[in-house]
């Protein structure tokens, strides 16, 4: 835990402009600097960054922060790795809050786990280059499956020597305790016994994210021993969890979001040769079924992923699994099947990387049309496993939480294989309808009844509205906090009189009079800044939420910030509020807004309303529903009566 006082003393050290330097090339422009976007491809600079507001902000991919934001994002750091590197950078001591003896022994503990692991990462790296068996099997055995000495050097490669215990000897030598050579699976003990894990293998040690060593896979040299287990591999341990690792991330995470892509493969000299033939954005797997803490390791670089797949047909159903685990996580999938009998690696070595790049580009399909062609092969004109097979690709779909995407995909399904659309989307609302049920533990009858208007295209009155005045009503405090608007005010003598009064002041009052939440936590985290701001007769400044140290709060005001105010909003069209450039008519924009969102408030309560009357089982329920709902339609034309009208207590 890093003291609030240490991250506010960060935040007021970092120049923006400074830290962003140096990564990206940044001209003066003005106020501001600009320069080539390092979040995504271009060519014509796009990224600004505000030494004033301590911003930047890229108008290409809509990505903006602080200068901490920044750091994360480039470097991919938790939120307190960012703070430590830029403390770093200004010579700010963090004075760390105490820990538990609890905790600094299970920090002590993973840390000489890693510590192990990277003597034994050098130490075999040592022996493949350094050895005379190592150079004689080991490196020859690299170089002859055409790994460069980049590549050996770049994946940290290395040798096992083929004797018992020549690492575990090597190691206590030089002093690491047995308790963790046992613990990281580097040697096998057996009562009075112990002997390497990987003897005689080469090794292809695993990094984390930040490049350290976690563990190992060990391949074997000779091909005539028949019984020995191709790979081997370290046991989970404290620090190496397999489903949440993915081989070769560290060195294709930069890539990854640059191509704003990942190719996921399945071995650990698949990722290497691509990587050689420099596709670099490219991890594995690892012999194990894809699992949901790896897709959610590649969905922070990128929401897409290319699937790469080995020729042979018999993995090929195993594979929807995973596709389908993708679609879950938003994230969007293709496939490359790869000719019957050859990996990415073999591929890989077969043709110039143009050949290979070509091959993945003509032959990606998207999952639809890969599990039609993979079905379609198996069910041939059989009419009832043609039907399974429309059920099976329709439930993939409904996975896909988009709606807009469902949509999509539901009419290329269709014009695949030629049924109608409608008949595809009555389908897909079953699965879909199933799944609510059983979220809620309904019957199948009433789930259809209840819940067949959320399966209709949202008519505004929804969530969604709300969100957005939720959004404008923050964006407003955030952007003009200080400034006056006039208002009529309720005196305390109950006369109406014109008053000027500041924007925030305006919009906490009216808001906390009407005992209003915000259903978003973090605009209700910012509106209660201003509250507490107001009470004092100080609001926060910009900078003040723009740096905030709450990391939530700052990314979303950056973002409110940066945002065009569109006019043409629909949203704002279809509650027919009128509409003014807010620079002119300052006051005339709150007020509107503030009454939009009030109404859209009780109407999204009325709503609810309603659908508890549906589920209402009682007469005494139903009378105290409908009890409530006449309130709130009273509530609603009071609102509309006094519009634009605040009191002050
Ligand atoms: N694997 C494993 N244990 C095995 C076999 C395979 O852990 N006994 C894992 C390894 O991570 C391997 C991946 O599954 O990289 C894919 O297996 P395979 O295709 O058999 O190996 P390749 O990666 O093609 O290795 P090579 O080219 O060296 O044969
Ligand atoms: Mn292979």
């Amino acid at each position: 835990m890093i003291p609030k006082e240490t991250i506010d003393e960060i935040f007021n050290a970092s120049i923006i402009e400074d830290v962003i330097g140096e990564f990206v090339t940044l001209k003066k422009r003005g106020a501001n600097y600009l320069g080539n976007c390092p979040f995504h491809n271009e060519k014509t600079p796009s990224f600004t960054v505000s030494p004033a507001k301590g911003i930047y902000k890229c108008f290409g991919c809509g990505k903006a922060g602080n200068s901490v934001n920044f750091i994360m994002e480039h470097e991919h750091y938790s939120y307190p790795e960012a703070l430590r590197f830029l403390a770093n950078k200004y010579n700010i001591e963090i004075e760390e809050e105490e820990q538990t003896d609890e905790q600094i022994q299970t920090a002590n503990e993973k840390e000489s786990l890693y510590i192990v692991s990277n003597f034994a990462a050098n130490y075999f790296v040592d022996q493949l280059h350094n050895s005379d068996r190592g150079k004689a099997i080991a490196l020859s055995y690299f170089t002859e499956r055409g790994f460069t000495e980049a590549t050996i050097n770049k994946f940290q490669l290395g040798y096992n020597p083929d004797e018992w215990t020549a690492f575990t000897n090597e190691a206590e030598n030089s002093g690491y305790d047995i308790k963790y050579l046992e613990k990281t699976g580097l040697t096998i003990v057996k009562e009075d016994k112990k002997f390497d894990r990987f003897k005689g293998r080469v090794m292809f040690p695993i990094h984390n994210l930040s490049g350290r060593v976690l563990g190992f896979g060990g391949r074997i040299l000779s091909s005539n021993d028949k019984k020995a287990a191709k790979y081997v591999n370290s046991p989970e341990s404290e620090i190496y969890s397999k489903s949440n690792v993915l081989y070769g991330i560290y060195f294709a995470k930069k890539s990854i979001t640059q191509e704003n892509n990942c190719y996921l493969v399945e071995g650990y000299t698949d990722v290497i040769s691509l990587s050689q033939a420099s596709i670099e954005n490219v991890v594995a797997s690892s012999g194990t079924s894809l699992t949901e803490g790896q897709i959610k390791l590649i969905k922070r670089y990128t929401p897409n992923i290319t699937i790469l797949y080995d020729g042979d047909a018999a993995g090929l159903k195993a594979s929807f699994r995973g596709i389908d685990m993708i679609l879950k996580e938003e994230m969007n999938v293709r496939i490359v099947l790869f000719p019957e009998g050859e990996d990415p690696d073999s591929f890989a070595k077969k043709s110039s990387t143009e050949e290979l790049k070509n091959y993945i580009t003509d032959n990606a399909e998207d999952f639809i049309q890969f599990k039609t062609h993979v079905l379609l092969k198996e069910a041939g004109n059989d009419p009832i496993k043609k039907a399974e097979l429309i059920k099976d690709i329709v439930e993939s779909i409904s996975i896909i939480p988009d709606q807009i995407k469902r949509a999509i995909y539901t009419k290329e399904c269709s014009t695949l294989l030629e049924i109608p659309e409608q008949a595809l989307i009555n389908e897909t609302n079953k699965f879909l309808r199933k799944k609510v049920a059983t979220r809620h533990n309904l019957p199948d009858q009433l789930a259809d009844e209840i819940f067949h208007p959320i399966l209709e295209e949202k008519k505004g009155s929804g969530n969604e509205a709300l969100e957005y005045w939720e959004s404008e009503i923050i964006r407003l405090l955030i952007t003009y906090a200080l400034q006056p608007i006039k208002t009529k005010v309720i005196s305390s003598e109950n006369k109406e009189i014109e008053k000027d009064i500041s924007v925030a002041t305006y919009i906490i009052h009216s808001i906390n009079n009407d005992e209003i939440t915000f259903v978003n936590p973090i605009f209700q985290r910012i509106f209660n800044l201003y509250a507490e701001g107001i009470k004092e007769n100080n609001g926060p400044t910009q900078q003040e939420i723009t740096q905030h140290s709450d990391n939530e709060i700052s990314q979303v005001a950056i973002n409110l910030l940066s945002n065009k105010y569109e006019l043409s909003s629909n949203w704002a069209k279809m509650h027919k509020t009128f509409v003014v450039t807010e620079d002119q008519q300052l006051g005339m924009a709150v007020i509107n807004s503030v009454s939009a969102f009030k109404l859209c408030k009780i109407d999204h309560v009325l709503l609810n309303m309603q659908q508890l009357l549906k589920e209402a089982e009682n007469d005494d329920e139903i009378t105290k529903i409908l009890e409530d709902l006449m309130r709130f339609q009273k509530i609603k034309s009071l609102i509309s009566e006094k519009l634009g009208r605040v009191i002050l207590k």
